[in-house]
């Protein structure tokens, strides 16, 4: 029998059925875990103690998600009782059975509240995790010291130190899970469950009073998993606490865990990147809100044409397909469309070798990709990606092309990384669809989409290009058109400080090991050994005619281009790269080339410690990132960092570049570029939207909300 269903003013309903109490969580999106959330848990478990009629009890989620974890917007503000991990800790304490039926994601909160529970049942399309890791957090309700008792310590420090979602079948293996239930519906699911538990009389089952399965061999094995965690997350707070908090779960008492647990996971709130982390976290989601989503509908997005089955060309390609999406791509000859198909299939062959995808799965996608010689193959595609030779002329012929060919709505798309959008509109009678989708390599790879809104580009076109970036699973960051949009430009000043401090007096190794320190994966000269010199060489030369006189020009790079040496590809460039040896050496060759441009220009080397390097490097990243949202090419400061941590390497856990400055400081940032500008006036010149917000008192941050 249904009781009426207690509606409270609350998140969280309860209702009577057959003597157990079915409790709600609904709180869309995705039932995250407020305060509300948190005191309508509370009260249920009131309710299910103190009625007599309760014989157990069914946690569920409502809409798409069991819980998706604490509310991620309520850290950093001051903690609202009734703590989770108290809710948690009273859900387990229930003497009647508590079971929660999980309907999609459960994560962090989220499974920390089903693993209070003493029973879990799933759909099967549920996925479990504990991924506070990647908000520089670590479970904080009881997750560590329970996830170790249900899966064993090694599994459990291994699914928060990753931050994972398991799917439904997976967790049951792990042992987190019951049952996977075959029906879609979590009510059903979980009465189905608690009837049964019912009627075998099956006890309450807490989930702190079971033993750790691999208590005598995870010990040692930890020690090794910190060692290798401290490799691999360099500079990173809360993985090595994750271990720590595993270890108290060996060691200590429940309790006495869960208290060591508190401590650690109070450290983490408090800790910068738990700030900059989630800064990120937001910015990912932030920069699909632009004003043409709500302006215009995507246009139907099922075919794409690439043009170019080079690099980019296959890349995209390969992007598009796993997209789901059919793709024509049209090459200039027989023997470059070749090339191209063997670009293509060499990232699929490379999945299968290693057992990836299996050689029926590459055959369905490839069988989705047509190749042609012939740009009329390319009039009924709904979207079409130019990703030929970076050169006006030619992709002004492309486009002229595809004016005359494609069909009438399609969107068509370059993906030059610094020419002029505008100017390639113009050679066709519809600027209108014309847009770029700036890719970054390896296009199929890097999650970064730079989508450049030229002057004429339509709403419609705009929201089309977000549509596709949604359907590629890309962060797509909204540019206007300048040299190098948002993220090459920001690229080519930094670069210019990094090449004027190196001929000041670091050298190009200290400089990359100030950048790696700092976070960065590489520093800017190993990044330039890997994409190759002379891409950049071909671009300075391209621009040495438009160069303003008067701009300091460091020609150090020009000097090894010269030699042939175009980084790890001619096996030489800033470091050699001898064979079989892994990573690049210093190459004392190269330090004679910058001694020998010291001399010519009449520099004295000065030192520079690791501060000084990024101060200017940095410096020079928020400068130009101030100028770029001042003129409108970014839409915000978060679109900046958005577009750093996902195309460029920059340390997440520090938010971006203008998040970043935020945290340093405004008016350090000034007064650094300030006393630069003694040095060299033109090349330091403030933005006026950086002094401005320094006279307000205001940061970065007062800039990510959209007018
Ligand atoms: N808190 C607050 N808001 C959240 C949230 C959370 N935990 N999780 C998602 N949201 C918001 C998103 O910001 C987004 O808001 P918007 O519509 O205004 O942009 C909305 O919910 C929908 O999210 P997505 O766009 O990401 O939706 P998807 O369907 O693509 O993904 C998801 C759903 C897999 C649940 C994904 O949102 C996700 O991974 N969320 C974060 C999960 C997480 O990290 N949980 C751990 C939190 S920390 C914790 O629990 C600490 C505890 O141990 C004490
Ligand atoms: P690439 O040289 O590897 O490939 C270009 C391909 O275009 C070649 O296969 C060539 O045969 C083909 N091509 C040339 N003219 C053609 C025509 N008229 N019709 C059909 N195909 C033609 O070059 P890559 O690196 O793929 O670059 C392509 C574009 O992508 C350039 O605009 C470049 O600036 C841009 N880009 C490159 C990035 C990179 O890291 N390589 C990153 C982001 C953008």
């Amino acid at each position: 029998m249904t009781s009426p269903a207690n509606h409270l003013p609350s998140p969280v309903h309860t209702a009577l059925q057959e003597g157990i109490l079915v409790v709600r969580i609904d709180n869309p999106p995705v039932n995250a875990l407020n305060a509300a959330v948190r005191a309508g848990l509370q009260a249920a478990v009131q309710q299910a103690q103190s009625d007599a009629s309760v014989r157990a009890v069914l946690l569920v989620g409502v809409g798409r998600a069991f819980i998706a974890g604490a509310d991620i917007r309520e850290f950093g503000k001051p903690p609202q009782e009734p703590l989770l991990p108290g809710v948690c800790n009273q859900i387990e304490a229930l003497d009647k059975p508590v079971v929660a039926s999980i309907n999609g994601p459960a994560l962090g909160g989220g499974l920390e509240v089903a693993m209070a529970a003493h029973y879990r049942v799933a759909t099967p399309h549920s996925k479990l995790g504990l991924p506070e890791v990647t908000l520089g957090l670590l479970p904080g309700a009881g997750g560590t010291q329970r996830a170790p008792r249900l899966m064993g310590a090694m599994a459990a420090a291994e699914l928060m130190l990753s931050g994972k979602h398991l799917s439904a079948d997976a967790a049951h293996k792990a042992g987190l899970l019951d049952a996977v239930a075959s029906g879609a519906d979590a009510v059903d699911n979980g009465l189905a469950f608690v009837r049964d538990l019912l009627a075998r009389n099956a006890p309450v089952r807490r989930t702190r009073d079971q033993a750790i399965s691999d208590a005598a061999t995870a010990p040692a094995a930890l020690d090794q998993l910190a060692a290798d965690t401290a490799a691999r997350n360099k500079g990173l707070f809360s993985p090595a606490k994750i271990i720590d908090c595993v270890r108290a779960a060996l060691r200590m008492p429940f309790d006495e865990g869960l208290a060591f647990e508190r401590a650690r996971f109070v450290e983490c709130l408090d800790s910068p990147q738990r700030a900059g982390l989630i800064h990120a976290f937001f910015a990912e989601r932030e920069v699909a809100k632009i004003p043409e989503a709500s302006a215009a509908q995507p246009r139907p997005l099922q075919t794409i044409g690439v043009i170019g089955g080079g690099t980019m060309g296959a890349g995209i390609t390969v992007a598009a397909l796993d997209a789901g999406l059919q793709v024509t791509m049209v090459e200039r000859d027989a023997d470059s469309i070749a090339r191209g198909r063997t670009n293509v299939e060499k990232v699929y062959n490379s999945l299968v070798d290693r057992q990836r995808m299996t050689a029926q799965a590459r055959e369905a996608v490839l069988a989705r990709l047509t190749l042609s010689t012939d740009y009329d193959d390319l009039k009924d595609v709904d979207l079409v990606i130019e990703a030929v030779f970076e050169d006006l002329g030619v992709k002004k012929e492309v486009f002229a092309q595809l004016d005359r060919i494609c069909k009438s709505g399609a969107v068509l798309a370059t993906n030059t990384s610094y020419l002029d959008i505008d100017a390639i509109a113009a050679v066709t009678r519809r600027p209108s669809d014309v847009i770029g989708l700036h890719f970054f390599s390896p296009a199929n790879i890097m999650r970064l989409l730079e989508i450049v809104v030229a002057e004429r580009t339509s709403a419609e076109v705009v929201a089309t290009a977000f549509e596709l970036a949604r359907k590629m699973k890309k962060v797509p960051v909204r540019a206007g058109v300048c040299d190098g949009f948002i993220g090459n430009r920001i690229l080519a000043t930094y670069r210019q400080a990094a090449d004027y401090l190196m001929e000041d007096g670091a050298s190009p190794y200290d400089i990359d090991k100030a950048v790696r320190d700092f976070g960065y994966p590489m520093g800017p000269y190993q990044m330039m050994d890997l994409t190759g010199g002379d891409i950049g060489w071909a671009t300075r030369k391209r621009k040495a005619l438009t160069r303003d006189p008067k701009t300091r020009y460091v020609e150090i790079s020009d000097r090894i281009c010269e030699r042939g040496w175009f980084g790890q590809k001619t096996g030489r460039g800033y470091y050699v790269y001898a064979q079989g040896v892994r990573g690049g050496q210093p190459d004392p060759e190269v330090a004679q080339i910058v001694d020998a441009e010291r001399a010519r220009k009449g520099v004295t080397p000065r030192a520079f410690s690791a501060d000084d390097i990024m101060r200017r490097y940095m410096a020079a990243m928020v400068n130009e990132g101030a100028k770029v949202l001042e003129e409108g090419v970014a839409l915000r400061p978060l679109d900046i960092d958005a577009t750093f941590i996902f195309g460029y390497g920059f340390p997440r856990w520090r938010g971006g570049p203008m998040f970043w400055a935020d945290a340093y400081g405004l008016p350090n940032v000034l007064a650094d570029i300030e006393a630069f500008a003694k040095e060299d006036a033109l090349f330091w010149q403030p933005a006026p939207l950086l002094q401005k917000l320094v006279a307000e008192g205001r940061g970065f941050a007062s800039l990510n909300t959209l007018k």
